[in-house]
């Protein structure tokens, strides 16, 4: 059966990490008889230098076109002082909204063999396994009216019962496939979006008896986020919450950029990007770790292509690439080697092919 992969490399390391993780599609679709057609197409400032826009129509069109997408990441020092319409993150704010890509799935999975790069004790780190579920096309990031004048500036934080409902659902609906435990952070005792929110966890959680839930003031979640991360499963929350928790949890495993994420709807098309951004630092220097990226095709094959034991090797791969103490930059020791992008890929390409099937139980992501 063939699918329809649109590519939107982007800005920084985007491309570098996006190539990796096609290849991998490449081998998978050998091993498994696939055909994924692959196409690619300009987003971010990458888009706004050739075409004047940060998501130009093509591009909608050709993820139109498309059954799911891969996108490396946007912006970096060159955009910076564009006018805010054309600010490379805006095409991705642009693509979300566009495909009503409500849900953002973000996994963080301590790996044993990457505990010693964590910020946190490794007996803190170790048996975290949390899925943040992060609402991403309303709140504060699309709230009207949004503007400045010279000394005044107005962001606005909406919500609807219905937008808060279908995220809601979707956190119970993902709990149910992991550890039954749902956390809904809010920040209940200052908003009024807040007040609403809980509200409607508190009616849901009747469809779901089989789910603990537990309420959360963001702030107190940030702080248990590093005193006992392990005690997370699902984590449900709104927009700009998600974005500020998503990165502190992110380094508990090591590096963000072994994480991937999902932004998904209800039908199955969906986005899938490493969490980590474009890097321009060292974008160009093959440096940049491809493992989110690698790993978003992972969570690509399971949520639009109903493909697990296809990501499931994936994700076996990477981490069998890991135990052999194989690392690019970000995640070497003193003592190791540092692997360049392509050197990494084809570690982990060589895995693919040795992972078998049938001992693959462990896929994180569903
Ligand atoms: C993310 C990023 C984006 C966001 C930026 C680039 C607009 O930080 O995907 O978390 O804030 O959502
Ligand atoms: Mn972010």
């Amino acid at each position: 059966m063939g699918k329809r992969v649109a590519v939107l490399p982007g800005d920084g390391v985007g491309p570098e990490v996006t190539a990796a993780a096609v290849k991998v599609l490449q081998v998978i679709a050998r091993r498994f008889k696939h055909e994924f057609h692959i196409t690619h197409g300009l987003i971010g400032g990458d888009a706004i230098d050739q075409t004047g826009k940060p998501l130009p129509d093509e591009t909608v069109a050709l993820c139109e076109a498309s059954d799911a997408v891969l996108l490396g990441a946007v912006g970096g020092p060159k955009w910076e002082h564009t006018p805010s319409e054309l600010r490379p993150e805006k095409g991705l704010l642009a693509i979300r909204k566009h495909f009503d890509l409500f849900a953002n799935l973000r996994p963080v999975k301590a790996v044993p063999s990457l505990l010693h790069a964590s910020p946190l004790k490794e007996e803190v780190a170790k048996d975290v396994d949390m899925l943040i579920v992060r609402e991403l096309t309303g709140g504060l990031y699309f709230g009207e009216p949004s503007r400045r004048t010279e000394n005044s500036a107005v962001d606005t934080l909406v919500y609807t019962r219905d937008e808060i409902t279908r995220i809601v659902e979707k956190g119970f609906e993902l709990a149910r496939l992991r550890r039954g435990k749902v956390t809904s952070v809010d920040k209940e005792n200052v908003l009024q979006s807040s007040k609403l929110w809980r509200e409607i966890v508190e009616e849901k959680k009747k469809a779901y008896p089989d789910v603990e839930v537990e309420h959360m003031l963001v702030d107190s979640a940030a702080m248990k986020i590093i005193t006992n991360p392990g005690a997370f499963d699902v984590m449900i929350t709104e927009n700009m919450f998600g974005d500020i928790l998503s990165d502190e949890a992110s380094v508990i495993t090591g590096s963000m950029g072994v994480l991937p994420s999902a932004s998904i709807r209800s039908d199955g098309f969906g986005l899938y990007e490493p969490i980590h951004g474009s890097a321009p630092d060292i974008a160009g220097q093959g440096k940049a770790n491809p493992a989110a990226a690698i790993l978003s095709v992972a969570m690509m094959l399971q949520y639009s292509f109903g493909m697990t034991k296809e990501a499931c090797v994936i994700e076996e791969a990477v981490n069998a690439v890991f135990e052999n103490g194989f690392f690019t930059a970000d995640l070497a020791g003193p003592e190791d080697r540092a692997l360049s992008t392509k050197e990494w890929t084809n570690k982990v390409i060589d895995e693919l092919d040795l992972q078998s099937v049938s001992d693959c139980i462990m896929f994180t992501y569903a």
